[in-house]
């Protein structure tokens, strides 16, 4: 496994590379949920390329760029044991030299759900992703369905530049009890990491509901609201009900929807979602 930092030693592996190359953007501290994504990347791909960077632009002023966990060691041991072929650890100075200036930005679908309470943190992804696409020049890159948003926000990126890449999304990986799998879960106490589960059973019973034939939007965000509130060491930040594509906000009957909240357990921001309706997992 090749690790490398500037653009030119990442030009100089990645000619080297049996095509087609798979990657997978991370900011690092890696998890089971990443790893499926090398794995699935190592499935359908020659080479498999990974990169590590933590991106400073799509942390907002009061997220807490400076204590997002970081262990590089530990990574490069997980992804060497993958068998992965690359990895990028660009510095901030490779992503952003001084003097830095273009922007990458999805107008509309970013504006919704995160966007509404993390302004600027899509600009912050398309960018560096883009970027990232710039140096590896993947044939397919993976994404997990968890980020649900970021995923399609890709994808519309992807699409709106040409870019000659394929978007594979792939399934949320879910601890024993359901909840999602988040670097940020290692911020919990065990207390609120029980209190954690409220989500997937927020979903679940949305889910579930669906299933049995509720299909009125504002039943099924009821739903999860009433079941989040239920949960003492759980703050509701947002629940909603889209349009899996436009990801606007559905009323009245639905036959397919984007499930998906964003609630605060202690300090901690905890996202999750579920495709219903659409057949699928994943986008
Ligand atoms: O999902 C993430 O870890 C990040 O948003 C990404 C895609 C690596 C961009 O920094």
């Amino acid at each position: 496994m090749k690790v490398v930092t500037t653009l030119e030693e990442l030009w100089e592996a990645r000619a080297q590379l049996p095509e087609p190359v798979g990657f997978v953007p991370t900011m690092g501290y890696l998890h089971d949920g990443h790893l499926s994504l090398v794995r699935c990347a190592k499935r359908d791909n020659r080479s498999v390329a990974v990169s590590i960077f933590v991106n400073p632009t799509q942390f907002g002023p009061n997220e807490d760029l400076e204590n997002y966990p970081r262990d590089l060691e530990r990574d490069l041991s997980l992804l060497e044991a993958e068998g992965v072929d690359l990895v990028w650890t660009p510095t901030a100075e490779v992503m952003y030299p001084p003097g830095f200036q273009t922007w990458v930005e999805v107008e509309k679908i970013t504006k919704l759900l995160e966007g509404k309470y993390r302004p600027g943190h899509f600009r912050g992804v398309t960018t560096v992703v883009a970027k990232l696409f710039n140096g590896v020049q993947p044939q397919r890159a993976y994404f997990g369905q968890k980020d649900a948003q970021q995923a399609r926000v890709i994808q519309q990126m992807v699409r709106d530049l040409n870019y000659p890449i394929e978007i594979v999304v792939c399934p949320i990986r879910r601890e024993p009890d359901g909840l999602a799998m988040s670097s940020r879960n290692t911020y919990l106490t065990p207390e609120q990491r029980k209190a954690a589960t409220v989500l997937y059973r927020a979903l679940t019973a949305a889910k579930k509901a669906f299933e049995q034939g509720e299909r009125d939007a504002d039943a099924l965000r009821k739903i999860m609201e009433d079941t989040i509130n239920a949960e003492p060491l759980a703050r509701l930040q947002y629940v909603s009900c889209a349009d899996p594509d436009t990801l606007e906000e559905l009323h009245g009957k639905v036959d397919k929807a984007l499930l998906s909240m964003a609630v605060f357990v202690g300090k901690t921001r905890l996202i999750d979602n579920m495709l219903v309706g659409t057949g699928k997992e994943t986008f």
